[in-house]
């Protein structure tokens, strides 16, 4: 009789044994898929450096549209304007609004001023909220195969704010040639130093942001650590066949009026497309750095409200074909 007990003891502990092992094994299974899906997300987490949120940008692009403006007043009388029915394309044009300042800057029988964007969101914004009988919106590439139509076919080509974002900068610029007509000119602006790719630089080096701003080089401007970022610019295009070159370094300032106001513009353009409340940290950890790096001067007023000063250069270029 005790044998036979024993025997069943250790047959339960067996079976126990085998039963714990089984659920062991479910348990290690499962916690290898949860950590196969987080490292095939990280993977995965790929920059899109196209404009995610263009009815965002449109509220918190203050500091692109006065650069435009500045840009149009000093460096628009370079342009040749025909009068006579003149065609323009304008690469990059995000939600479109810079587009519509271009606009007032054109003659105003101008026949076709093609705004073209990468993002699909982007061109459909625009569209809905600035195309005219002459004024129209369509996805394009700046660094693609161009369309047949369009090569030749426009007297002007403008650029602000995205050749930057641009990985194969002599092909957008072998582009942007192909795109015009014979005797055609370039306005285009882009960033050379730019305070924020420090910071950026700085906290894709720690744990806590490393994973998120893995691939950052993608994002920052070809220009912002070049030494003669001009010079170099220069001899691309005079490699491609531009004539006429001028390449400006622009030293700009822009004052924000509130960290607020930075948290704004930097979330409208940043590619990672952060759920809000890992932002709200990222952007507590990127004010901080920017303020140990001494790259923004705060200024504070005597009712307690702090503007907060933005030095970073500008590339403006003029050229003709
Ligand atoms: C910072 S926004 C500038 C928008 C507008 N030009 C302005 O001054 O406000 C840069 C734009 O370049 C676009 N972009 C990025 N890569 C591009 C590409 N390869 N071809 C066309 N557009 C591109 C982005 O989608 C984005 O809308």
């Amino acid at each position: 009789m005790y044998t036979v007990l024993l025997h069943y003891v250790r047959l339960f502990y067996a079976y126990k044994y085998v039963y714990e092992q089984f659920i062991q094994s479910i348990q290690f299974t499962s916690l290898i898929v949860v950590h196969f899906e987080f490292i095939k997300d990280q993977c995965q987490r790929k920059y899109t450096t196209t404009m995610n949120h263009p009815d965002m940008y449109n509220i918190s692009n203050a500091i692109q549209k006065k650069a435009a403006i500045q840009c149009l007043d000093e460096f628009g009388k370079k342009i040749n304007w025909s009068n006579n029915g003149d065609n323009a394309v304008d690469l990059g044009c995000g939600d479109g609004s810079v587009t519509n300042i271009l606009k007032k800057y054109m003659p105003r029988n101008y026949r076709k001023l093609v705004a073209c964007d990468i993002s699909e969101k982007a061109v459909k914004y625009a569209n809905e909220h600035h195309s005219d009988e002459n004024t129209s919106f369509r996805v394009l590439d700046i660094e693609g195969e161009l369309p047949e139509e369009m090569r030749g076919e426009f007297n002007h080509v403008f650029s602000f704010y995205a050749l930057h974002w641009i990985h194969d900068q002599e092909k957008a610029f072998r582009n942007i040639y192909s795109l015009l007509s014979d005797g055609g000119d370039c306005l285009l602006t882009f960033l050379g130093y730019m305070p924020c790719y420090s910071v950026y630089s700085v906290l894709s080096r720690c744990n806590k942001w490393e994973s998120w701003l893995k691939d950052i080089d993608l994002f920052i401007s070809p220009y912002h650590t070049m030494q003669d970022p001009d010079i170099k610019v220069k001899e691309m295009m005079e490699e491609i066949g531009f004539r006429n070159i001028n390449v400006t370094c622009k030293e700009m300032l822009y004052v924000f009026d509130s960290v607020e106001a930075i948290k704004n513009t930097v979330k409208a353009i940043e590619p990672f497309d952060m759920p809000k409340d890992v932002y709200e940290d990222f952007m507590q950890d990127y004010y901080a750095v920017a303020q140990e790096l001494g790259l923004m001067e705060i200024n504070n007023n005597n009712v307690g409200e702090s503007s907060i000063n933005c030095s970073y250069c500008l590339l403006v270029v003029c050229a003709s074909k």
